[in-house]
C-alpha cells in the first residue's frame, strides 16, 4: 500500500479499520495456517492445508520430521501414536520403542523408523478427540504428507486461486535428527531448491525452536528465517539457554544475525495474566527496533485454549471469543499469527 492510498483511507476515515501495524507499514499481517485449518479437520493432512487455502490463509505450516530413506513428512512430533493408526497395526508392533528425544524419554513408533512407503500405509488422526470430536469423523481418511505433497499443493493452489500460498515449515527436533544421521536442514534446503523456493522473496519461511539448526540453515538457503521462543524453558540444542535471554534488546540483536523473524507464544505479546486479555508487552515494539518481525502463535478458537474472560459457558470444547483476542493481537502490532482456524483470523483481520 502506498502512502498516497494510506492518506486516502484516512482521509475517509478508514486507517483505524486496518490493524495498527498496517496502519505504519503498509503491510497485513500474514494468516499463517497452523498445521493446516487444523481445528476443523485433522492437522497435517493435505486436506486440512486446502481448507485453511480455501479460508484465506497466506501461508500454511508444516511441522517436519524425517523419515528413515530421509524423506521429508509433516507430523507435529516424530512419535506418531498420537496422531495415526500406527498402534492398530500387527506388522508394525515391534517398531514399539522408548527413546530419549531432547532429553526426555518417549514411548512410541517413530517415523525414523519407517521408510516412506511404510509410513504410507499409515492414516492419519484427530490428536485433540475430546477437544474436536467433529475432527474425529475424518480419522483414517488420509495418509501422511511429504513436504514435496504440501509444496505442490501450495502451488496448485497458488494458481487456482491467482494468489500466493506460502510454506511455512517447521524443522522438529533438529539436533537429534542430525545426532541419527538425518538432518534436516540439507534435506529442506534441496528441497526448497528443486521447487524452485530459494530466494530471499520465496514466499517461505522456515523456522525452528534449535538457533544452530537455523544458523545452519542460513548457510544452505537464503529464504528467510524464524526463530521460535516459548514463553517458558530454553532451547533443546544450548544447553542452559534460556528462551528469556532471547527477548531482551541484545537477545534480540544476537537473533538478528541470524533470523528475519520471531514466532513466540501469546502470552510474550499479551499479558493474559489474570486469566485477562491485558495490554501489550513491549516485545512487539522492541522486536520490530532490531529488525525483526514478530508472528505469534496459537490462536484458537476453544474455550479450552483461551483466557477465561474470552471463554462463553462452560464447555470446553465450545468456541469462545477468539475475536477479541485476535483484535487484540492485531492492535499489539504484530506481522503475523498462526491460527488453527485461519478463517477468524482473516475475518477479523479484514478481507482475503
Ligand atoms: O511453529 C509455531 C508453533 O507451531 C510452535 O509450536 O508446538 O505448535 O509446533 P508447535
Ligand atoms: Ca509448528
Amino acid at each position: 500500500m502506498t502512502g498516497l492510498t494510506r492518506r486516502a483511507l484516512a482521509a475517509a476515515g478508514l486507517a483505524a479499520a486496518l490493524p495498527a501495524h498496517a496502519q505504519v507499514t503498509g503491510k497485513r499481517p500474514l494468516v499463517i495456517a497452523h498445521r493446516g485449518a487444523s481445528g476443523q479437520l485433522p492437522e497435517h493432512t493435505l486436506s486440512c492445508y486446502l481448507l485453511a487455502i480455501q479460508q484465506g490463509a497466506d501461508y500454511i505450516e508444516p511441522d517436519l520430521v524425517v523419515t528413515k530413506d530421509g524423506i521429508l513428512v509433516a507430523r507435529h512430533e516424530n512419535e506418531i501414536s498420537a496422531t495415526t493408526d500406527v498402534a492398530d497395526k500387527p506388522n508394525f508392533a515391534r517398531r514399539k520403542k522408548t527413546k530419549t528425544i531432547d532429553g526426555k524419554p518417549v514411548e512410541g513408533w517413530f517415523v525414523e523408523d519407517f521408510t516412506l512407503a511404510e509410513l504410507k500405509t499409515l492414516r492419519a488422526r484427530e490428536r485433540l478427540p475430546k477437544i474436536r470430536p467433529a475432527n474425529a469423523k475424518y480419522d483414517g481418511n488420509e495418509a501422511i504428507p511429504t513436504f514435496h505433497q504440501i509444496v505442490e499443493l501450495a502451488r496448485v493452489e497458488s494458481a487456482k486461486a491467482k494468489r500466493t500460498i506460502g510454506v511455512y515449515p517447521e524443522m522438529k527436533h533438529p539436533s537429534y535428527f542430525r545426532s541419527i544421521g538425518l538432518a534436516l536442514e540439507p534435506r529442506l534446503a534441496a528441497a526448497l531448491k528443486t521447487q524452485s523456493l530459494d530466494s530471499r522473496s520465496s514466499p517461505v519461511f522456515v523456522q525452528s525452536f534449535e538457533p544452530e539448526s537455523l544458523r545452519r540453515f542460513r548457510r544452505l538457503s537464503p529464504v528467510r528465517r524464524v526463530q521460535l521462543i516459548a514463553a517458558e524453558g530454553g532451547p533443546a540444542d544450548e544447553k542452559g539457554a534460556r528462551y528469556a535471554d532471547m527477548l531482551t534488546p541484545a537477545g534480540l540483536k544476537a537473533i538478528k544475525a541470524y533470523a528475519d523473524g520471531i514466532g513466540v507464544e501469546l502470552p510474550l505479546v499479551l499479558n493474559l495474566d489474570d486469566g485477562a486479555v491485558g495490554p501489550p508487552t513491549p516485545l512487539v515494539a522492541n522486536a520490530h527496533a532490531a529488525g525483526l518481525q514478530v508472528h505469534a502463535w496459537t490462536v484458537r478458537a476453544e474455550n479450552h485454549f483461551l483466557p477465561a474472560n474470552l471463554r462463553r459457558g462452560t464447555a470446553p470444547d465450545a468456541y469462545g471469543d477468539v475475536h477479541s483476542l485476535l483484535r487484540a493481537l492485531y492492535a499489539a502490532g504484530i506481522d503475523g499469527v498462526f491460527s488453527d482456524f485461519p478463517w477468524v483470523a482473516v475475518q477479523v483481520r479484514g478481507g482475503k
